[in-house]
């Protein structure tokens, strides 16, 4: 079947609209399996990246367990059908009632602090057995804001605390069967995750409860134009000698690296302003729908879908629609002339575009598309002016 094309999608779906490759999360899956087969690996999909449901099923039925880090998306995930035990849910800073919630519905805690873990010890509830997450004191990441195993970040239980944490688990009868570490996301040098494994080993070696051990996700994925893959299957060679430890099975959460690159955000320009020394391309999505540039200076390749043949010639900034001076997609990109009406494909957008985007500026959601072998499927329509005003005054309970 010959793949439809952006300008159709746009024209069927409208703009702005993610657009997922279904194929391409599945060849990503299988990948991901074979780099680690033969290894007693098992791998979870890190939800908070997308988690639009049509997505989590493709990659459930990869046979991928969830990498989780709120109730509602331990939820979520069993609602589209994972088996529970295959849900970790990495607390930050979770309630007693979303504790009893989490535990009630059978998923698999991972307890960052020190605190939560005397309260799990004391709750009493019938599970009696958890994870803790260590803060390794090697970070990584695309942006210090996403660094997450430095000493200083709010992440893990500290390194030395670990002996007076599973002291205080086993005097509680709780059998601390697993050990997690996640380093940041987009990890730049991979030595370092290598790094903190090898310090997360040492620390598991002395807990002989130990069942699983989770180094977490941050695989990379190039941006940029001409740089490089990250060299996975090497990574997981290296990685391979570390699989060592008897009756311990080892995990591994990416989320970014599986659906990162199988996503595009389609939206329309329909303004071009030359304000002298910049002109900016002005379109009908932002920061509310794409937070990345914005909070992170990401890159984010930018392509005229409508002039594909044409030459680059000229430069321009492209921004978003929201009232504020900061909702800059991309800037100083060389495209083709580009004019009204054009359509814009914001690459790479698969991982933490949908997720992070809100109605600020009150505006609706981009509708989202998945294509199944090129065929599109309407995940997510976008919700009318209407309708977004409608909920707004419903949720607020404003009189009718
Ligand atoms: N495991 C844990 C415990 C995590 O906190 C994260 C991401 C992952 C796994 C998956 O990381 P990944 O493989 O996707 O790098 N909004 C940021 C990324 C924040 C990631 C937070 N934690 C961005 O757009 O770059």
């Amino acid at each position: 079947m010959s793949r439809i094309t952006d300008t159709d999608l746009a024209q069927r779906f409208g703009t702005p609209t993610y657009v997922y490759d279904a194929d391409l999360i599945r060849t990503r899956c299988h990948r991901l399996k074979a780099a680690f087969a033969g290894s007693p690996v098992d791998l979870l999909y890190a939800v908070k990246a997308n988690d639009n449901p049509h997505v989590l099923d493709i990659i459930r039925r990869e046979g991928l367990g969830f990498d989780t880090v709120s109730f509602e998306e331990a939820l979520l995930g069993i609602r589209v059908g994972q088996d529970p035990s295959r849900i970790w849910y990495t607390e930050n800073n979770m309630t007693d009632e979303e504790m009893t919630e989490a535990l009630d519905a059978g998923v698999y805690l991972n307890i960052g602090s020190y605190t939560r873990l005397e309260a799990f010890c004391r709750s009493g509830h019938a599970q009696r057995t958890c994870s803790i997450r260590v803060n390794p004191a090697i970070g990584d990441g695309h942006h210090a804001k996403v660094d997450t195993g430095n000493r200083d970040s709010k992440f893990g239980i500290r390194l030395d605390l670990i002996p007076a944490a599973v002291e205080l688990a086993a005097a509680h009868g709780v059998r601390i069967t697993g050990l997690h570490l996640h380093i940041g996301s987009g990890i730049q040098h991979p030595s370092n995750l290598i790094a903190a494994m090898d310090r997360l080993l040492e620390t598991a070696a002395r807990i002989p409860t130990l069942e699983r051990i989770n180094f977490g996700g941050g695989f990379p994925i190039p941006y940029r134009e001409g740089e490089a893959e990250f060299a996975l299957e090497a990574f997981a060679e290296q990685a391979r000698s570390r699989f060592a430890q008897p009756g311990i099975t080892y995990f591994f959460e990416p989320g970014r690296w599986i659906v990162a690159p199988a996503g595009h955000l389609l939206t329309r320009v329909n303004t071009v302003k030359d304000q002298g020394r910049v002109t900016f391309l002005g379109t009908d999505t932002g920061f509310n729908h794409l937070l990345r540039p914005a909070l992170y200076e990401a890159y984010h390749a930018v392509e005229n879908a409508s002039r594909p043949a044409e030459t680059p010639t000229t430069v321009y900034t492209i921004a978003g629609n929201i009232c504020e001076t900061g909702d800059i997609l991309a800037e100083d990109r060389r495209l083709p002339e580009t004019a009204l009406g054009d359509l814009l494909r914001i690459r790479d957008t698969g991982a933490y575009g949908m997720t992070m985007a809100s109605h600020y500026n009150r505006r609706p959601l981009p509708a989202e598309v998945l294509l199944e072998e090129g065929a599109p499927r309407l995940i997510r329509p976008r919700a009318s002016a209407e309708s977004v005003v409608e909920s707004l005054l419903t949720e607020t309970g404003y009189p009718a």
